[in-house]
């Protein structure tokens, strides 16, 4: 079977990491049966100052028409206002309606703080909905940003988020290692203040947990306010298995749980709708080391098996996983980051001869 999947490099060492996904690909033994067409794609903060579009038409179009899935790499987005600029990223997992950010954060075994755990982020709404406003009252600035939580998004991402759980179980029972015996989900809320909004993402997705009792009744339901959680997720992060938020605590926990695994370099993640997914590693463009050949490609090469873990493919995403911990476990051929010499090239060399 032949795949096409959309390359989007994007800017800074985006450029260096995206062909690491596609020899990752390209080198999956034959036994799996999948060949692989690239598409190359544009976007960026490059491309718009090249163009002025920071997303262009056509990449969306192509990834809609001729895609079966997709790798992006990172964008620089400046912290300033650019006129005419906003995230690429943001834009296109609204466009292909990607409304869940998945991200694993995993432990390689014997090698720092025992962590395996997946937040699933709802990608959509929250502040992130971008409605501000500012205007002056007796004589001060005041500005206001609205925080919008739909059922909807709350119900997709709260299924999402228990299917998820079912199966990292099953992946478990076929003898993939994991420090949890048994699914659980935690829903994190702030809604001993923000009953209305963060009481209506809570209140859904325990609605979800509880239409379902045949299919989600062995999994754990557990809730967490967010600041405890930030709390909790350090101290004794073992315990998560499942962690479900809305977008803005989502992002802020998966930043912090990357900590736990040592580098932003070997976190990865996927963009996931009904019928699309988009793989990125979670960092960004590291204008610091770009151009150097050093960058991480362990983020990029996980975030490739997550693509085809959605896309349903699981024995080749299980393979490159493997690979991956065992580079990272025997922890020889790794990047500065990680305290290596190796080069972006060698590591992903490293991991394809453990295929
Ligand atoms: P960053 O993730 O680019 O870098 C943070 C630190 O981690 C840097 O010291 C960098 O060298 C290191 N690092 C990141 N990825 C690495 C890798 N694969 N291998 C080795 N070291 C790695 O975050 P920063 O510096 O805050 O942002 C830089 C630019 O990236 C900004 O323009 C920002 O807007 C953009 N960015 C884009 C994201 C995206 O495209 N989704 C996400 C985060 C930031
Ligand atoms: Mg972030």
């Amino acid at each position: 079977k032949t795949l096409t999947i959309g390359l989007i490099p994007g800017d800074g060492i985006g450029k260096e990491v995206i062909p690491a996904g596609k020899q990752i690909l390209q080198a999956l033994p034959s036994q799996y049966g999948l060949n692989f067409k690239f598409l190359d794609l544009r976007a960026g903060f490059e491309e718009f100052q090249k163009s002025g579009v920071a997303l262009p038409d056509e990449t969306v179009e192509i990834l809609k028409k001729s895609c079966d899935g997709a790798l992006f790499g990172a964008v620089s987005s400046p912290t300033y206002k650019v006129k005419g600029y906003s995230s690429p990223i943001v834009a296109l997992r609204k466009k292909m309606g990607l409304y869940a950010n998945v991200r694993p954060v995993k432990w390689v075994e014997g090698v720092g703080i025992p962590v395996d755990m997946v937040i699933v982020r709802e990608n959509t709404e929250d502040l992130y909905i971008k409605e501000e406003r500012i205007y002056e009252k007796n004589g001060q600035k005041i500005a206001e940003a609205i925080k919008r939580i739909s059922e909807n998004a709350s119900r997709k991402i709260g299924k999402m988020a228990f299917e998820i759980a079912l199966n990292r179980q099953h992946v478990r029972e076929l003898g993939g290692s994991s420090l949890h015996k048994s699914p659980s989900v935690t829903v994190i809320h702030k809604s001993n203040v923000l009953s209305v909004s963060d009481g209506l993402f809570r209140e859904t997705v325990k609605k979800v947990y509880e239409s379902d009792p045949a299919r989600y009744g062995s999994i754990e339901y557990k809730e967490q306010i967010v600041d405890s959680m930030v709390y909790k997720m350090f101290r004794e992060p073992a315990q998560f298995d499942v962690v479900v938020a809305p977008n803005l605590y989502g992002d802020i926990l998966s930043d912090g749980a990357a900590a736990l695994v040592g580098s932003l370099g070997v976190v990865s993640s996927a963009n996931v709708g009904d019928d699309f997914v988009i793989g990125e590693p979670t960092h960004g463009s590291a204008p610091d080391i770009q151009g150097k050949g050093i960058a991480n490609p362990v983020a990029t090469i996980r975030s490739t098996a997550m693509m085809l873990e959605f896309m349903g493919y699981q024995e080749p995403a299980a393979k490159i996983f493997s690979a991956v911990d065992e580079n990272l476990k025997e922890n020889k051929v790794t990047t500065p980051d990680l305290g290596g010499k190796s080069s972006t090239q060698e590591v992903v060399e490293d991991i394809i001869r453990r295929f």
